[in-house]
């Protein structure tokens, strides 16, 4: 997929899904602003691009605030000259349980995820429409904010919202030509090979320096960050203009549309729904196939 002239900022692009998007669209051809807030680890991934032959700069700061998102828009416009593409992938995770989650458990989740979508998405926006030729927000939501996860109150919520908010900006910018996607990654990373199902699998594939097994990659749909960016780089490109208002699933062999919350049984009464009436026909009527949650547990094939 060709990029050139194109110009990307990617958030939380020092290290795993981040750094291998930022990879992949600075070898696409397109130039990229480099965001962490592991200094270290922005020096590294600029220094990589540029020894690759690819053009990137990069922006040391913790995505939440608006002056954060002032600054990687601007940075991109004063480094290369414009903005059209912007991944919101920067992240964090305070895993507990509802009743030992913490105020600040709760708040740093939402503040790099939701807010950082948020205040990022209104910079790159801004700059997009005064351009006046369209651009791509794509957002990295999570399998968590689709169907639940226990203790990630605050993670769910926060990529729920996100995919939440890919349909409402793929309304609101649908005229200046700027699509909105929410992408659902599962990949091997610092973030995930601590799950403990996967843990020994992956540890084994590491050590080894095998592939991860061929049912891993298909039915969990667990593969290497590489796996990820061709769906970016894809959603990035001129091929995929007419796609937006969408969560994509991508992770090993997998690609998938994920459905969007609809109503599934429906049912009416004259004058509207007493309690009693509701629960009346509950069991064998609107309620009779309740839907599912959580994410399913990994299915280890017996060996
Ligand atoms: N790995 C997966 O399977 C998976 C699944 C679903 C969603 N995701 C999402 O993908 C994104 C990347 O995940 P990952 O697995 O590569 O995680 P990771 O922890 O390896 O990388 C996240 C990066 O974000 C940086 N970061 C944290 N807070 C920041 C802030 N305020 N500002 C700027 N940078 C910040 C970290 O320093 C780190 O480099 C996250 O949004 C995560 O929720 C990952």
């Amino acid at each position: 997929m060709d990029l050139s002239g194109k110009v990307a900022v990617v958030t939380g692009s020092g290290r795993g899904l981040g750094l291998a998007y930022a990879r992949a669209l600075a070898a696409a051809g397109a130039a990229v602003v480099v965001n962490d807030v592991d200094k270290t680890a922005v020096d590294a991934a600029v220094g990589e691009i540029r020894a690759a032959g690819g053009r990137a700069t990069g922006v040391t700061a913790a995505v939440g605030t608006a002056a954060t998102a002032e600054q990687l828009a601007d940075t991109a416009v004063r480094e290369f000259g414009r903005l059209d593409v912007l991944i919101t992938n920067a992240g964090i995770l305070r895993d507990r349980v509802l009743w030992k989650m913490t105020d600040d458990d709760f708040d740093a989740v939402i503040d790099v995820h939701l807010r950082g979508t948020f205040t990022c998405a209104r910079a790159a926006a801004t700059r997009m429409r005064a351009q006046g030729e369209g651009g791509r927000l794509i957002l990295i939501s999570s399998p968590a904010g689709q169907r639940g996860n226990f203790g990630q109150t605050n993670y769910a919520a926060a990529k729920a919202g996100i995919a939440a908010m890919a349909r409402t900006w793929a309304l609101e910018l649908a005229r200046a030509g700027i699509t909105v996607n929410a992408v659902v990654p599962v990949a091997v990373t610092e973030m995930t090979r601590t799950i403990p199902a996967l843990a020994p699998i992956i540890d084994d594939a590491e050590r080894t320096g095998s592939p991860l097994p061929a049912w891993l990659r298909r039915d969990e749909g667990l593969g290497t960050v590489d796996d990820v960016t061709g769906l970016i780089l894809y959603l990035a490109s001129d091929a995929a203009r007419d796609v937006t208002g969408q969560a994509i699933g991508v992770g090993g062999d997998r690609l998938a549309l994920w459905a969007h919350p609809k109503e599934k049984a429906v049912a009416f009464a004259d004058g509207g729904w007493s309690a009693e009436a509701i629960a009346g026909q509950w069991r064998d009527g609107v309620g009779g196939e309740p839907e599912t949650y959580g994410i399913p547990a990994p299915r280890v094939p017996e060996s």
